[in-house]
């Protein structure tokens, strides 16, 4: 027996992209260099030696995009802009052909009925302040409210959402503490630092856009995921905790004017065995002088919403466990490696949402990696994709259905791009990318995700 789901009328459906994964024309109209630049130039950073210098070309291509998104029905749009179009140095002179760029998206978008949601920052930092520094320098706090302002007086007459950082958990400690994100750092203060800067600079765009736009809705990206210890063991569920506070805490808390989980720092030892062999040495060496007075006030700005991106759930599993594990991941995994858990995007709403009461939330993105092939007639199934969305959108409805305030959901990705560290070799995109010629098929998640949006609903078993 099949039921229908009905999601909330205006439901925002979308789909997601970000900016160097998808756009190329890395050194075109005066764009600057982004660390990612620099990073995938490096050879040994990214698998085949994939680099964005063109990837899905959607710098040239992006009106066929918005035609394919209207196509499809598509509601909202959620993308990134790259910092180095718009200050090529970070700080300074407004490259105009950039602005442009964006300015003529969001009027495509626009026109085609599209509600856009801009992301200020997924992770694609000039090189000139990396130069500087990067995020662990605070000085860069300054250099993103001139990036901040600098695009709400152009396009604040237009856009109404706006996303401050696309998940600065990521670039705090990928980028600068395990070292396989730009620029591939292994440090873990300059990853605390970066991280915490990135939160101050969220807080003063907040500011700035709610000065310059009026009626703008402002959030936050968080890449969140509830953490389970493997069994009741002890070991097991300090260590949940743990990851945790690292993972959820370290953001969510002082973002609701909780403070950072300090607690954390006296036991991150106890990592030791799971987190990067260069943790440990660096544990002595950190101080936490870089939170200055008044800092958690500030970035306790209150927000309208919180963005999640929800891919899959982390099992907590200690090596000093004495006990067998009584979970174990479920077999069923994603290209990534990631495991199916499709509650879990209940799961962290609903913690989220009764522990910490933001207003209002969005999944920006959720999705799935699967190895697609374009089979003769020209089409691409990729039912494991369709079953991973419609599974994921029932736990969501089931969220939406005990109260909790979701107005949206995109899905990472509208097209198939640069997975950073993996280059081309996963494939997200509900439409498909041939890298050769650049033509995009529609794989049949498309199609289904198009009817999903036309009735605003899903049927499940
Ligand atoms: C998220 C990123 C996004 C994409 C997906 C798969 O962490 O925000 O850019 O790479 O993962």
């Amino acid at each position: 027996m099949s039921e229908i789901l009905k999601f909330p009328e205006g439901f925002y459906w979308g789909v997601a992209t970000s900016a160097y994964q998808i756009e190329g024309a890395w050194n075109e109209d005066g764009k600057g260099e982004s660390i990612w630049d620099r990073f995938c130039h490096t050879p040994g950073h990214i698998l085949g030696g994939d680099t964005g210098d063109i990837a899905c070309d959607h710098y040239h291509r992006w009106p066929e995009d918005v035609a394919l998104m209207k196509s499809l029905g598509i509601k909202a749009y959620r993308f990134s802009v790259s910092w180095p179009r718009i200050l090529p140095k970070g700080r300074g002179i407004v490259n105009q052909k950039g602005v442009d760029f964006y300015s003529r998206l969001v009027d495509g978008l626009l026109e085609a009925g599209i509600e856009p949601f801009l992301t200020l920052y997924h992770w694609d930092l000039p090189q000139a302040l990396q130069d500087e520094g990067g995020w662990p320098n605070r000085t860069i706090v300054a250099a993103f409210s001139e990036y901040t302002e600098a695009l709400a007086k152009n396009l604040g007459d237009r856009v109404r959402y706006w996303l401050t950082l696309n998940e600065p958990y990521v670039a705090a400690f990928l980028g600068y503490l395990e070292g396989q994100h730009a620029p591939g750092h292994k440090n873990l203060e300059e990853a605390l630092q970066a991280a915490h800067h990135q939160l101050l600079a969220h807080a003063e765009a907040v500011e700035i856009i709610r000065d310059l736009v009026p009626g703008a809705k402002v959030g936050i990206v968080l890449n969140l995921s509830p953490v389970h210890p493997a069994s009741q063991d002890l070991a097991d569920r300090r260590l949940a905790w743990l990851i945790d506070a690292h993972l959820n805490r370290w953001f969510l808390d002082p973002l609701s004017g909780r403070g950072y989980p300090f607690e954390v720092f006296r036991r991150l030892s106890e990592l030791k065995d799971l987190l990067p062999e260069t943790l440990p040495r660096f544990l002595s060496l950190v101080k936490l002088d870089f939170v200055e007075d008044r800092d958690l006030d500030k970035i306790a700005v209150p927000l309208d919403f919180i963005g999640v991106n929800y891919y899959t759930r982390i099992l907590a599993r200690s090596p000093k466990a004495s006990v067998p594990p009584q979970y174990t991941p479920s077999t069923e995994v994603t290209d990534m490696g990631w495991e199916v858990y499709p509650h879990g995007i209940f799961e962290i709403l609903a913690r989220v949402h009764f522990d910490y009461r933001f207003p209002a939330y969005f999944i920006t993105e959720n999705g799935a990696a699967y190895p697609d092939v374009v089979t003769s007639s020209g089409t691409v199934p990729d039912k494991p994709r369709i079953r991973y969305l419609k599974e994921h959108l029932r736990e969501l409805h089931r969220a939406i259905s005990i109260g909790i305030p979701v107005l949206g959901y995109f899905v990472w990705s509208l097209l198939d791009n640069f997975e950073w560290a993996y280059g081309y070799s996963k494939r997200f995109g509900i439409v498909y990318v041939d890298y050769k010629t650049l033509r995009r098929i529609p794989k049949e998640s498309a199609h289904w995700y198009a009817k999903v949006i036309a009735n605003n609903e899903i049927e499940v078993e």
